[in-house]
C-alpha cells in the first residue's frame, strides 16, 4: 500500500534503540520537523530510555520497552533501528512484514544471512531501506569518487583503509559478570544471540567487541570506509580475502582483535584494511581514514578532508575540507518515503558493503584465505567458513529461511 505525503503530512517516525546513535538521529530528523516527527522510542533498557526522554525534553513522544508494539501501531511511518548489530535484520524485516520504512544502522546485519534476508524482505513489502552509512551522503565523499573514477589518478592498484588508535594494556578492562543492572531486560537485550550472564562489558557501546553481537573494529569502523572503496572502484564482491592478527597486547574481556590486516582481492585491485588497539602512529599522517594509490596520483579522504598526492607531478595536488553527512542523509531518507527519490544508501548496496568486512572477519575467525561466490552466496569448498555466513537464532528471534537466498 503506497502512501500520499501531501505537502502538510509529516512522517511519523519512531527510533528504536536509544543509545549514542539514536539520540544522534532524533537530533537529525528535528531539523526536519516540517517533513517528519519522531513520535516514538523504544529500548529495552529502562535507564536508556528515561535519559533520552529527558534530553529531548518532550512529553509527547510515548516510550516503549517492546518495538513489536511500535509496529502494531498504524499511525507511525518509519522506524530507526539504532540497537547493536545483532537486532538490526530481526527489526527490520519485522518492520517491513508490518508495512513501516526503516532507516537501519550500519553495518546492515551480524552476519552474512541476516543481509540477505533484509533485501528480500524490503524487495517483497515494497518499502522503503536505507542503510545508516552516511559518508556516502557528504559531498566531498562524492567529489572523491568523482576523481577516482575520471581516471585522473590512473590505473589503482591498491586501496588501504585503516583505524589506528592505543587502548593498551587495560583498553575496556575486566569487569565481572553479574545481575543485570534494574530496568535493564537482558534477554530482550540479547534477543537473537545466545543466553549468557550479564556483563557490562558486552551491553551499552562495548558490545562491538564481543561476537555474539558484533564484528569488532572490521564492521564497526571498517564498514564505513569499505563503503566508500566500492562506490569508488564500482565493485562490490571480492573474491578472495585473508586476514591475520589476534589479541596480543589489551588485558581487556573483549574477544575482537587488538590488531588485525585484512585483504581482499577484486578483478584487478586489492583493498587491505588495518585496525591496531594497541598503537595510534597515524598511517600516511592520520589516525584513520582511506588512501587510493594510483599510478598518476594517490588520494586520501576522511570524514573532514580529501587530498590528492600528485606521483611525478601527474595529477594536479588538490585539497578540501568535509562536508555534512547525517543531514543529508536524513533529509534523503524523507525524500525518498515522501517523494520515491532514489535512496543514497538503499538496503542492496548497504548490505554488499557490509558483506565485504564480514568476509574479512570469517577469514580471521578460520585462520585461513577464503574464496567467496557472490552468485551463491557461499564461501566456495569451507565448511567451516560458510557455518560462520549465519548463526544459531536463538527462539522466538530467527529469520523467516524464504528470504535467506542470494541476492547476485
Ligand atoms: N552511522 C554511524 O556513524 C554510527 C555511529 C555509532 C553507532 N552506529 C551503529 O548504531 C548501532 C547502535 O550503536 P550505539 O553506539 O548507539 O550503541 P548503544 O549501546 O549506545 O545503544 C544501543 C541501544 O539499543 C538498546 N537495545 C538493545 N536491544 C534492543 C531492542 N531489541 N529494542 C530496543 N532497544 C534495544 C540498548 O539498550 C541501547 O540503549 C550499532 O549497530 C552501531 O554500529 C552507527
Amino acid at each position: 500500500m503506497k502512501r500520499r505525503y501531501g505537502a502538510n503530512d509529516r512522517v511519523r517516525v519512531a527510533i528504536i534503540g536509544c543509545g549514542g546513535i539514536g539520540r544522534h538521529h532524533y537530533r537529525q530528523f528535528s531539523r526536519f520537523s516540517e517533513q517528519c516527527e519522531v513520535v516514538a522510542v523504544c529500548d529495552v533498557y529502562r535507564k536508556q530510555l528515561d535519559e533520552f526522554l529527558r534530553l529531548i525534553g518532550r512529553s509527547d513522544v510515548q516510550p516503549y520497552s517492546d518495538y513489536r508494539r511500535i509496529l502494531e501501531r498504524n499511525d507511525i511511518d518509519a522506524v530507526v533501528v539504532a540497537t547493536p548489530d545483532h537486532w538490526h535484520a530481526r527489526i527490520t524485516i519485522d518492520a517491513c512484514e508490518a508495512g513501516k520504512h526503516v532507516l537501519c544502522e550500519k553495518p546492515a546485519s551480524h552476519n552474512v544471512a541476516e543481509g540477505l534476508a533484509m533485501v528480500h524482505a524490503a524487495r517483497e513489502h515494497k518499502r522503503v531501506v536505507a542503510i545508516g552509512l552516511q559518508q556516502r551522503a557528504g559531498e566531498h565523499f562524492q567529489e572523491a569518487v568523482e576523481i577516482v573514477r575520471s581516471g585522473k589518478l590512473g590505473k589503482i592498484t591498491t586501496v588501504h583503509c585503516w583505524n589506528v588508535e592505543n587502548e593498551a594494556p587495560e583498553g575496556i578492562g575486566n569487569p565481572p559478570d553479574s545481575d543485570p543492572p534494574p530496568g535493564l531486560d537482558w534477554d530482550f537485550w540479547l534477543g537473537p544471540a545466545p543466553k549468557r550472564p550479564y556483563n557490562p562489558n558486552r551491553c551499552i557501546y562495548h558490545f562491538r567487541w564481543f561476537w555474539d553481537y558484533a564484528g569488532g573494529k572490521v564492521t564497526d569502523w571498517g564498514v564505513h570506509l569499505i563503503d566508500i572503496v566500492l562506490w569508488a572502484m564500482g565493485e562490490h564482491s571480492p573474491t578472495e580475502v585473508c586476514a591475520y592478527g589476534g589479541k596480543f597486547a589489551l588485558q581487556d574481556n573483549r574477544e575482537t582483535p587488538d590488531t588485525i590486516d585484512c585483504i581482499w582481492k577484486f578483478s584487478n585491485w586489492t583493498l587491505v584494511y588495518t585496525h591496531r588497539a594497541a598503537n595510534g602512529y597515524p598511517l600516511y599522517g592520520h589516525g584513520y581514514g582511506i588512501m587510493f594509490f594510483g599510478t598518476n596520483g594517490s588520494l586520501y579522504v576522511s570524514r573532514d578532508r580529501l587530498e590528492v598526492y600528485p606521483e611525478k607531478e601527474r595529477v594536479p595536488a588538490y585539497k578540501r575540507g568535509g562536508s555534512p553527512q547525517s543531514e543529508p542523509l536524513t533529509e534523503n531518507f524523507l525524500a525518498a518515503i515522501r517523494e520515491g527519490k532514489p535512496l543514497i544508501v538503499d538496503v542492496l548496496t548497504g548490505v554488499r558493503s557490509t558483506i565485504v568486512p564480514l568476509l574479512g572477519n570469517i577469514a580471521y575467525r578460520v585462520g585461513r584465505s577464503i574464496r567467496w561466490d557472490a552468485q551463491r552466496a557461499q564461501i566456495v569448498g569451507d565448511k567451516e567458513a560458510n557455518a560462520l555466513l549465519a548463526r544459531n537464532w536463538r527462539a522466538p528471534w530467527g529469520i523467516p529461511k524464504r528470504y535467506i537466498k542470494p541476492i547476485g
